[in-house]
């Protein structure tokens, strides 16, 4: 029996092991990418070994006196019987408190800091978190797209920023699927999601019906990835994004395109796929723009994510950026059937044959 509880916890401990290392983990608090991540890293390391102290001093104590005074063969008399002992009593009280006071300091500093009104100059987004993937509105007044009513630039799965400057986010819940038979309200949908970069941020909840705030900036240009971190429904586990922070002159060319409209298509193959896109499917199987906004064209639902600029190589991923934009196969396994592919996923199968499906990547593709 013994033997058999030291084989589980020799188990568990190895397995707590072996799921603790990865060398390129990319969602690692321990790495802070930007100043915000940084002061809680900072906050995290001290607290951590003062916790770590504490837990010796007392386990060591429990383990030292558990040893020293366990009971041995032929020593049948009790120990002495004590009943309070004032000195020690004040000690443990103060001791802890003193602990906490230390603790408590920088850490209410840092919440009071974190929770700061957006400095001047920082970029304005609203994070909208849908079942199960995250769009990103830039609402900045210079931020609106310069074609038909302009709306402010939207974009969904990556989020590009300029790199160095503080990027303040409005988080809401917005539901799913607000069209459909028998159309159910958004509010069904909205459900509380968690938004968390672990290299830029800390981890702020997005909750229906109230707007939370979190500020993130990166130091240097690169992608990062994030998280739901907020048990969401059934794709929870894949409900990821990616923050790509971009040099000032990126960034800039990013912005330019993402003012124009969609390029129209001149191949007659995507030109094609862009006629299925913006008509009805034959045989009422529905019509793609029931959810999806393309900018310059009648596709103008928020309900799914908006595929303006779908090919643009900053737009690295797709449908909670589980799939590659780049990976052809996975787009057509999308296509073909998304709940094959993402089981629960809000867009119906639409049953494409290939020929279709080759004309609507076709259509995509050419949306840089
Ligand atoms: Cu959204 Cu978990």
């Amino acid at each position: 029996m013994r033997r058999k509880v030291l084989w589980a916890l020799g188990f568990i401990a190895l397995a707590l092991l072996a799921v603790s290392c990865a060398p390129h983990a990319t969602q690692d608090t321990l790495k802070p990418a930007g100043p915000n991540a940084r002061d809680i890293k900072n906050l995290f390391v001290p607290v951590f070994w003062v916790a770590v102290a504490v837990f010796v001093i007392v386990e060591g104590g429990i383990v030292f006196i558990v040893i020293k005074f366990r009971h041995r063969k032929g020593r049948d008399r009790m120990p002495a019987q004590t009943h309070g002992n004032t000195r020690l009593e004040i000690g443990w009280t103060i001791a802890p408190a003193l602990v906490l006071a230390f603790v408590m300091v920088p850490t209410v500093s840092l919440i009071w800091k974190l929770a700061a009104p957006p400095p001047a100059g920082a970029l304005h987004v609203t994070v909208q978190g849908h079942q199960w993937w995250w769009g990103f509105k830039y609402t900045d007044p210079d931020m609106t797209t310069n074609y038909g009513t302009n709306q402010q630039v939207t974009v969904a799965d990556v989020m590009v920023i300029p790199v160095g400057r503080p990027v303040y986010l409005d988080l809401e819940s917005v539901g799913g699927l607000i069209t459909g038979p028998n159309p159910p309200t958004s509010a069904d949908f909205q459900v509380i999601h968690s938004f968390w970069v672990p290299e830029l941020a800390g981890k702020q909840d997005v909750v229906p019906q109230r707007t939370n705030h979190i500020l993130l900036s990166a130091d240097h240009p690169g992608t990062y990835t994030g998280q739901c971190a907020e048990f969401c429904g059934l794709e929870h586990g894949r409900m990821k994004f990616q923050v790509l922070a971009l040099s000032q002159s990126d960034w800039l060319a990013w912005v330019a395109n993402q003012k124009q409209p969609a390029v129209t298509p001149t191949d007659p193959l995507a030109q094609q796929g862009s006629q299925l896109f913006l008509n009805p499917l034959s045989g009422d199987r529905g019509t793609c723009i029931t959810c999806h906004a393309i900018g310059g064209t009648q596709a103008g639902s928020p309900a799914a994510p908006d595929l303006t600029h779908f090919a643009d190589p900053a737009h690295a991923c797709f449908a909670g950026c589980d799939f590659s934009t780049a990976d052809r196969a996975a787009l057509e396994a999308w296509l073909r059937d998304p709940n094959a592919v993402k089981l629960g996923a809000k867009m119906p199968n639409y049953n494409l044959s290939q020929s279709e499906i080759d004309a609507l990547i076709a259509y995509l593709d050419g949306l840089k």
